[in-house]
């Protein structure tokens, strides 16, 4: 949900700005801007609707020159997408820029209040409200900047993250986050802002990540002070990140989406590392060990997410109550954190998010923490805000996910819920040894199995021109393919807008048969496990309506392979791993579709990657 990118140093600020915007642009891109002041002292600020691009075709002809400078790159919660609701917004003098990620709640009242004394407002944005209090303040009290933006905020009711500059004082920055994440960069001599790491990395790998209430005071010459809103001195840790650019660039795939498809062996290969033995014969997670008191004498488990980290939830739960005999709760974190739960001492929550910001997901959190719930995180971004209020957890190690569709991140969470049902199976001694051991190996083989899926790419590109067509898919699945039928259907409505469902395959005659007919393609996930014969019937019930079926079957099906429309084959697997398998046509299904309808896959419209807000 927008992304924040500031400089203050001796280079050039546009271009670095615009380049952290680039690789922000995953967290919204309806409108982008900057703030510059000039070797003058004079505030330029430069906004356009769309795209980064878009910004910068419109700086073209602009004075973009200055070595301070704010960008930012907009998902629009309060007024549409247009350049006067872009950001940077800037205060009635023009003296002071700010950009903001997050909404502040109470804006309607402090506008208004500031429109009594006689401030006039360009824009419908919450975020102007914030930048005129900061001024009037300032200006009623003749204060510095930073006791202004500690007094504004005091007043503030939300969620922020924002950087704040002062022409009159070009060598500093002030930022400042509460339920937003922010990332202050420390080079030498020169001060970066993020979201996250992602627009620093390629400057400096020291930075500080801000904890909720934390303001950074950024001033060329002297080093990071961080303080709090009471104007406490803080000490916050410098941490090196490890990212590489690589990482951060699309490899020479169209997509980051299509790259990141292709990454999952990989990904997968690292998130077991260091935790599947080489024999391929234990599983080892440092958090299990750790934290064995709470894991083991846990009377349920609940776990929290949102959109595809809930459905890797869903086969988690699966796997925990099979494995270990566990009862397992999957709670939307949205719907969770909202109508007063049952929550006990003896229930571990788990919080599954790529991301580690997603805002629902983190207030899920922090409700259980006040019931004296165990807390253990299943995140990707490393330092995000999730995996440091939570007392333990596993990250998946799948490396920065770009595309704002979800698939490594997928597979890497079910990689982890595997290990974690498999490592407590063990030292509960709820699972027989044969039966740990042969999943472990069978674990220790799907990146090769990936590879072989990874294979069918260009038939699923092939197949996939035959079904644009379609307004409406299906998506049917038992058991384990329930959660990847779920999967596969958010994919391709989230990156192709045709409207698609998922739905246990028995659920079908319920009432979904209704909307069967010829022009309804079908894709049911149907392999060889223990409910093949009852997925079978329910492929025979949609030829009968002339439904159109896509089927998965496991290599060598030669029964649903004659009366599917089309099939798919994937690689023999152990039931319970399938998932990590189906998930990949699926994934490139929706993927080539949406390329064929001519989508943007990486930036659907209306979608980010971290949804920050409510
Ligand atoms: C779908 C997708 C979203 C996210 C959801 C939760 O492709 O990416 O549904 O899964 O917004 O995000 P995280 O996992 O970051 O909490």
């Amino acid at each position: 949900m927008c992304g924040i990118v500031g400089y203050l140093g001796e280079k050039d600020a546009f271009p670095v700005l615009i380049k952290g915007l680039r690789r922000l642009e995953y967290r919204g891109y309806d409108s982008a801007g900057v703030a510059l002041v000039n070797g003058n002292g004079n505030l330029n600020v430069l906004k356009s609707k769309g795209k980064v691009d878009d910004l910068v075709a419109f700086c073209e002809d602009k004075d973009i020159s200055g070595s301070v400078g704010i960008a930012h790159t907009r998902w629009a919660t309060h007024g549409e997408p247009s350049s006067a609701n872009a950001h940077p917004h800037y205060s009635q003098s023009k003296n002071l820029a700010i950009i903001h990620n997050g909404i502040i709640e109470n804006y309607a009242d402090l506008k208004n209040k500031l429109i009594a004394k006689g401030i006039k407002f360009r824009s419908d944005t919450d975020t102007e409200v914030l930048v005129q209090l900061i001024e009037y303040i300032q200006e009623r009290k003749s204060l510095d900047l930073l006791t202004a933006v500690q007094l504004a905020l005091h007043e503030v009711i939300g969620a922020y993250a924002i950087a704040v500059i002062d022409r009159r004082i070009p060598n500093q920055i002030i930022a400042a986050c509460k339920q937003s994440p922010l990332v202050v960069g420390i080079g030498d001599n020169e001060f970066f802002i993020g979201s996250d790491a992602s627009p620093i990395v390629e400057y400096t790998d020291q930075v500080v990540y801000l904890d909720d209430g934390n303001i950074a005071v950024l001033r060329l010459g002297e080093e990071l002070k961080v303080v709090s809103i009471l104007n406490r001195k803080l000490y916050p840790e410098i941490q090196t990140v490890d990212i590489n650019l690589g990482q951060l660039e699309k490899g020479g795939y169209p997509h980051f989406m299509l790259k990141e498809i292709f990454e999952q062996p990989e990904c997968i290969t690292n998130c077991m590392r260091g935790r599947v033995n080489v024999n391929g014969d234990n599983v080892v997670l440092s958090a299990v060990i750790d934290y064995k008191q709470y894991l083991l004498n846990a009377k349920r488990f609940i776990i929290v997410a949102c959109g595809t980290s809930w459905h890797a939830a869903l086969i988690g739960k699966q796997m925990i109550e099979g494995f270990c005999r566990i009862p397992v709760e999957v709670e939307y974190a949205s719907e969770f954190r909202y109508r007063n739960p049952v929550i006990t001492k003896d229930d571990v929550v788990i919080a599954i998010s790529q991301s580690g910001e997603t805002a629902d997901t983190l207030a899920a959190v922090k409700l259980a923490r006040q019931h004296g719930a165990f807390i253990y995180g299943i995140c990707n971004a490393i330092g995000s805000s999730i995996p440091r209020v939570t007392d333990t957890g596993s990250y998946i190690h799948v490396g920065p996910e770009i595309g704002v569709a979800s698939t490594k991140a997928f597979t890497g969470q079910v990689t982890v819920l595997t290990m974690l049902a498999l490592a407590l199976a063990k030292e509960k001694e709820t699972m027989s040894y044969e039966c740990y051991r042969k999943i472990v190996k069978e674990l220790h083989e799907i990146p090769g199995k990936m590879r072989e899926v990874l294979k069918l790419n260009s038939w699923i590109a092939d197949l996939s021109r035959t079904f644009t067509y379609a307004r409406n898919f299906l998506y049917l699945g038992r058991g384990y393919s329930y959660p990847v039928a779920l999967e596969g259907a958010l994919k391709l409505k989230e990156i192709s807008y045709i409207h698609a469902e998922g739905y246990p395959a028995a659920e079908m005659k319920h009432g979904p048969i209704a909307l069967i007919d010829s022009d309804m393609p079908v894709v049911v996930i149907a392999t060889h496990n223990g409910m093949y014969e009852k997925v079978l019937s329910n492929i025979q019930e949609v030829k009968a309506r002339k439904g159109k079926v896509i089927a998965l079957v496991t290599k060598g099906d030669d029964t649903i392979s004659r009366i599917a429309d089309e099939v798919i084959e994937l690689p023999d697997t152990i039931e319970c791993l399938e998932p990590l398998l189906a998930t990949i046509p699926l994934q490139m299904l929706a993927y080539h579709i949406a390329v064929c309808k001519g989508k943007n896959v990486d930036q659907p419209r209306n979608l980010a990657k971290s949804v920050t807000v409510e």
